[in-house]
């Protein structure tokens, strides 16, 4: 049995959420409900405490104890039913002046939101960056349905009907529980961020590979409760110290320096997920002084490039192979050809899966949600996991835990 607390923000469907409350109820949770101010004039204390035998959470202002945290404190899942536009923003902009968004900001319970509201108001781009806010920071926002909306018009912003979103909800909460502690015991190395090749002292051959995929994968498999260490090549420090505490950070720059810190720290490891984007090439030579333009011709200079190991493969087919080793692929193209990009990269790697992910102006690098395949190593697809990048992770990490606890020990 969990503790879920909904909360309610005030718009019409918050007639519906009743339902939520009871299907939680009817699959064995003890449920609290936390409400706005304004979504009283929707659906009033008394049906709440008729619902759950308690009263309903609204006043922040407790009687001296800190009471104001305690619902955050105890809740295994949250579910925002429905939620505002106006109150989409509050989440967004971590506001905590109502019993609703202050206890999705005190707490590190999985949360699902449910937005309803006029299709103008969804589509809105404030509302839409507010989403894509909340998205990435691993908030499930659940896309509302199309039809009739309250006002008498017809569009995209319905509430989906309460049993789904339960459903939904209770799913996330269980995947949520299945993750915790899957990879007790476990040491996961994952390399992140994209290699610089230096030319001279101030230029490199470089890529745009900002490392959150990696680190997502590091967090979740921490959170997992696994010994992780990440070998960071050029990724922003802020990204880095928001990993959670005991991950172990080795930062390089070029594939060769990668190349042996991933030496050093993989063979005691139980998985290795190279998430990295190795620059495949090198300058041969690296001036050691900045190099100068010749001013007497207009001729640019040749810059010769020798290949990288191929540092996946290296580890994949050595002594030193993990139990379980997970490559990376970002490719672009039709879904046939990234496929078979993919399946032929998995052969020649060695590698147990590879994480096929497209990359191109809607999906892949920076800030933008994600779709990756993860094939295993006949090149057939082993899962699929889109969102952002950590519902990518938490998938993937899910897949590594019951892999490993396949092999015989
Ligand atoms: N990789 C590696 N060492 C390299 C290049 C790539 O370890 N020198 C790893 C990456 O970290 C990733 C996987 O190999 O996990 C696939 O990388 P990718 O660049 O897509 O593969 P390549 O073999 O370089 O193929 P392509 O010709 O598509 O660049």
């Amino acid at each position: 049995m969990a503790t879920i607390v909904v909360g309610v923000t005030g718009g019409v469907a918050a007639f519906k959420a009743p339902i939520v409350v009871r299907e939680c109820q009817r699959a064995g949770h003890d449920v609290y409900v936390a409400a706005t101010r304004a979504s009283l004039d929707f659906v009033g204390r008394s049906t709440w405490e008729g619902i759950t035998s308690r009263p309903v959470a609204v006043d922040i202002a407790g009687e001296g104890r800190a009471e104001h945290v305690e619902l955050a404190r105890v809740a295994d899942l949250i579910i925002v039913v429905p939620a505002t536009a106006h109150s989409l923003a509050r989440l967004a902009a971590g506001f905590a002046d109502d019993m609703v968004s202050l206890t999705v900001l005190a707490s590190d319970a999985p949360v699902v939101v449910a937005p309803a509201m006029h299709s103008n108001m969804w589509l809105a781009p404030a509302t839409q960056a507010n989403v894509k806010t909340l998205r990435e920071r691993g908030v499930h926002v659940i896309d509302p349905a199309s039809g009739a909306l309250g006002s008498g018009d017809s569009g995209v912003g319905r509430l989906p009907e309460p049993e789904e979103i339960a459903r939904v909800a209770l799913e996330l909460l269980d995947s949520h529980n299945q993750s915790l502690q899957a990879l007790a015991g476990r040491t996961v190395v994952v390399t992140a961020g994209g290699t610089r090749e230096p030319i001279d002292p101030v230029r490199f051959l470089g890529n745009q590979s900002s490392g959150r995929q990696g680190l997502a994968i590091a967090s979740a498999a921490a959170r997992a409760g696994a010994s992780v260490r990440v070998i960071a090549a050029n990724i922003e420090s802020a990204l880095l110290e928001a990993l959670p505490t005991g991950v172990q950070v080795t930062r390089v720059g070029s594939a060769l320096q990668m190349r042996e810190a991933l030496i050093d720290q993989v063979a005691d490891a139980d998985a290795l997920v190279m998430t990295a984007a190795v620059a495949d090439f090198r300058p041969e030579a690296t001036s050691e002084s900045k190099m100068k333009k010749d001013p007497s011709t207009e001729d640019a200079p040749t810059i010769r490039l020798v290949r990288n190991p191929d540092i996946l493969a290296e580890v994949a087919h050595g002594d030193q192979r993990p139990p379980l080793v997970v490559g990376f692929a970002a490719e672009t193209g039709t879904d046939e050809e990234i496929l078979a990009y993919g399946a032929d990269k998995a052969a020649r790697k060695g590698a147990d899966f590879i994480c096929l992910n497209r990359v191109g102006e809607s999906v892949g690098f920076g800030d933008v949600p994600n779709d990756i395949r993860l094939l295993d190593a006949s090149g057939h697809i082993a899962g699929r996991y889109v969102g952002s990048k950590d519902e990518v992770a938490a998938g993937l990490v899910g897949h590594m835990a019951s892999f490993l606890d396949n092999l015989k020990r």
